[in-house]
């Protein structure tokens, strides 16, 4: 627990660049890293930049598989994940744009999109490293209530809930937030090496005592960590409100 989200950001930037320092990744043996989207993450990524510009940090041997991406919306419209991700972090970094993955939401057959995110994943020997925010409904990735929690990579419909949270991205008009998303399934997840998930913020503490204090449950996704041998929750006090 750390005092607000800029210091959860510089707690979790500093330890992920630890991990990648101590893997001592080359051109043989990348470091793979799964990475979300949303506000959460974005101190983290502030930080990592920073440290990449003072020379402490390199991704020119770590590859990227992001979380999840919307379906229909133009790859450069400001709101895409993958515009997201560039102008957030990648565009900031060392990073070879061919190690970096995103879902395709526009791919001409999304199962078939999915299935080849599963497959180049375990082409690189799998996640060393998971990165996650969470949904106000405890959602990790796009797995919303009531997923599977043995799911891969496949297309959801998102909630009600996702879609009005979402609606602040598009100038508060909920009939403009797309209504599918391609996004890692749960068991994608927890097959992760390690996983560590970034809650910052009031409206999070709900989701955040029922995912820690509660049974694990398809209606709260990120209770699933629970299960993990080696998972990482960084929240800032305002998430920690209901624990
Ligand atoms: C979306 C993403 C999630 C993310 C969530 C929270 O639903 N698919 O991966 O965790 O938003 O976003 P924020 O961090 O902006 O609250």
């Amino acid at each position: 627990i750390r005092n607000d989200a800029a210091e959860v950001g510089e707690y979790i930037g500093n330890y992920i660049a630890k991990r990648i320092n101590t893997f001592k990744p080359t051109a043989e043996k990348p470091f793979v890293l799964g990475l979300p989207t949303g506000s959460s993450p974005i101190p983290t990524y502030k930080h990592l930049i920073g440290l990449v510009k003072a020379g402490k940090l390199s991704f020119k041997h770590v590859i990227t598989f992001n979380m999840d991406e919307y379906v229909g919306l133009p790859e450069d419209h400001p709101e895409s994940y993958h515009t997201f991700m560039f102008r957030e972090l990648f565009s900031h970094i060392d990073i070879d744009p061919a190690n970096v993955h995103i879902l395709n939401g526009n791919a001409p057959d999304l199962i078939a999109e999915c299935k080849a995110y599963e497959e180049a994943i375990t082409k690189v020997g799998g996640i060393e490293f998971f990165l996650a925010g969470i949904g106000e409904d405890g959602h990790i990735a796009f797995n919303e209530p009531g997923s599977s929690l043995v799911s891969k990579t496949r297309i959801k419909t998102l909630a009600y809930d996702t879609i009005l949270a979402n609606a602040r991205f598009f100038n508060n008009d909920i009939s403009l937030v797309p209504r599918m998303a391609l996004t890692v399934g749960v068991a994608t997840v927890l097959a992760a090496r390690e996983v560590a998930v970034v809650v910052t913020g009031q409206r999070k503490s709900l989701a955040l005592s029922k995912a820690i204090e509660e049974g694990v449950n398809h209606l709260t996704t990120l209770s699933a960590l629970q299960m993990h041998p080696w998972a990482l929750i960084v929240a800032d006090e305002d998430a920690t409100a209901e624990l």
